[in-house]
């Protein structure tokens, strides 16, 4: 026997995507998404509503950054999704985070999360709320780094459960992409 839902925005996993822009006066904001994911190569689509902060910012300044959410800063990863810059000026430094600016894009960098996509703004459809990003750059934090490759083990990103509204950890390889098939092909 299997339940039914009905029509609900439910996926595994969803990621913490943390978006940060900077607004006109230069001051970094951040919201939180998890409706969003790679769309191609060189791509980034991501559904956000237009009332944000973070998206009037975009607009503005034409670039954002992605970062993944981590296990520890879980904290501030949730603060930025729960109050808007619009209420809070100083959002960004009351959440703990910090930034440098981009080598790359006009947008901030935040420090404590160890893994970012650098984009320009590609189109805006406040229709649809849906947001599309070149990935002009990708970067990451020489600690969560193996042999010069990004470790997911080290960065230790956090995924969202649309139903019970948890942070959950993302877990341990279960297997080899493009290689288990093999066996049975
Ligand atoms: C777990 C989580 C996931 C979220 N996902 C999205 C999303 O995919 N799209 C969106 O528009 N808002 C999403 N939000 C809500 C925004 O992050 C929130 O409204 C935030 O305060 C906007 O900040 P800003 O106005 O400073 O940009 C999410 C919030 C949380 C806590």
């Amino acid at each position: 026997m299997r339940k039914n839902f009905g029509a609900r925005p439910y996926l595994y996993p969803q990621p913490v995507l943390i978006v940060a822009a900077y607004g006109e006066d230069g001051i970094p904001n951040a919201m939180n998404a998890a409706w969003g994911g790679i769309i191609e190569s060189d791509k980034i689509a991501m559904c956000l509503g237009h009332r944000h902060k973070t998206v009037k910012n975009i607009l503005e300044k034409g670039a954002f950054t992605v970062s993944m959410g981590t296990v520890s800063t879980v904290v501030s990863c949730d603060y930025v999704g729960i109050v808007s810059g619009n209420d809070e000026p100083n959002k960004l430094e009351k959440s703990g985070f910090t930034v440098t600016k981009s080598e790359f894009v006009d947008a901030p960098v935040i420090n404590e999360l160890p893994m970012c996509l650098e984009c320009k703004l590609v189109s805006y459809n406040e229709e649809n709320s849906q947001l599309i990003g070149e990935i002009i750059n990708v970067n990451a934090d020489e600690g969560i780094l193996t042999d010069g490759v990004i470790d997911s083990q080290k960065l230790q990103a956090i995924s969202y459960d649309p139903v019970n509204h948890y942070y959950l950890k993302i877990g341990e390889a279960a297997g080899h992409a493009f290689e288990e098939g093999q066996k049975i092909k």
